[in-house]
């Protein structure tokens, strides 16, 4: 077994290879690390306790929530918000932004997707949970505001995800790459598993919702036919892979290589996915680890946010699949 390294003791050497650091973004990580393994905890036990099924009651995204939605919702910013890291926080679950108890000293904005993939939770296939992290636009704590949380994604301090599968992973960048851990309930921690993940230059995946082909566009349409032509040099027709969690699907193509689709539909003219917990720090992931994010027009990162729930197409991963679906998109081929 190669020596452990625990995620705090990464995220301290991520630390020490910024000389002056204070030392507060990982204390921030270390919160975040610390509020999954309460997720994880009733996540692998779901079926055991009663944490499963409906909560009877509707999001802002006009879902019907889970009671584990909620459950993960709440531990994280209970476990989260009391530390006084953070000066706001935006989550998929809450309609307006949270201000944590003892905001004063927090100089963090946290937006996050408590549980991703909620479909999938009643009938265990994985799920997952996605955090970004920005620091405040100012300086004081107690003046951030729901403009803080709407940052373009390039500006993101940290961003990452839990999936909770077939083993627990963590995976992380605060800039310097992209690295996984694996949890070990016997020690309770995260143990490094993945160092620097890069994603493969073309993959051999392609992850949508082909239920939705009568209301996607011609040039996805396109697109879609393109990648399921026989043609050997592009190691052509791909295999289709879709879980349904991003989470998991997106955390398959990071490895494997491939591309995940959401485009535009007629029921969702901008996508389904939300840019500022699920499209952004996935996109800062997957360019770490060398791979492309794009609503079929511009790069993730660079959009300019409005508002702290909105919606995005989301074109996400090996940097060459990403490069031909966006010409598609574009109608240039
Ligand atoms: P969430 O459970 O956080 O609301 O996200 C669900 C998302 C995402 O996880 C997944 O890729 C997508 O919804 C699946 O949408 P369809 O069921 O329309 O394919
Ligand atoms: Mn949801
Ligand atoms: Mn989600
Ligand atoms: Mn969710």
């Amino acid at each position: 077994m190669n020596n452990l390294i625990t995620i705090e003791r990464h995220f301290l050497e991520q630390q020490m290879q910024h000389p002056g650091a204070s030392g507060s973004l990982t204390a921030v990580l270390n919160d975040v690390a610390f509020a999954s393994k309460l997720v994880r905890r009733e996540v692998v036990r779901a079926g055991l306790v009663d944490i499963l099924g409906m909560a009877g009651t509707t999001n802002v995204q006009g879902e019907e929530v889970k009671k584990l939605d909620l459950f993960a919702n709440e531990r994280i910013i209970n476990a989260i918000g009391q530390h006084g890291r953070f000066a706001i926080m935006g989550s998929e679950e809450n309609e307006e932004t949270i201000i944590p108890p003892k905001s004063e000293t927090g100089k963090y904005v946290l937006l996050f997707d408590p549980l991703d993939g909620s479909s999938n939770i009643d009938v265990n296939v994985s799920v997952g949970t996605i955090f970004s992290i920005y620091r405040i636009t100012g300086d004081s704590p107690e003046d951030a505001s729901l403009q803080d949380c709407l940052q373009k994604g390039l500006k993101q301090v940290a961003a990452g995800y839990v999936i909770y599968g077939s083993s627990v992973m963590m995976v992380y960048t605060t800039g310097n790459g992209v690295h996984g851990f694996t949890y070990d309930p016997t020690i309770g921690e995260f143990l490094l598993s993945h160092e620097n993940i890069t994603i493969p230059e073309r993959g051999k995946y392609y992850s949508m919702n082909e239920g939705s082909w009568h209301q996607f566009n011609q040039t996805t349409k396109n697109y879609i036919d393109y990648i399921k032509e026989e043609d050997k040099a592009t190691g052509r027709p791909y295999s289709t892979r879709y879980i349904g969690s991003l989470v998991a699907d997106f955390h398959r193509n990071l490895l494997t290589g491939g591309i995940f689709i959401y485009p535009a539909t007629k029921k969702h003219a901008n996508g389904k996915l939300r840019l500022m917990y699920e499209a952004n720090p996935l996109a800062f992931i997957c360019e770490q680890a060398g791979g492309k994010a794009s609503d079929g027009k511009q790069r993730i990162l660079d959009i300019d946010p409005a508002e702290l729930h909105q919606r995005t197409p989301l074109y996400i991963g090996s940097k060459e699949d990403v490069t031909v679906a966006e010409k598609f998109e574009q109608g240039l081929r």
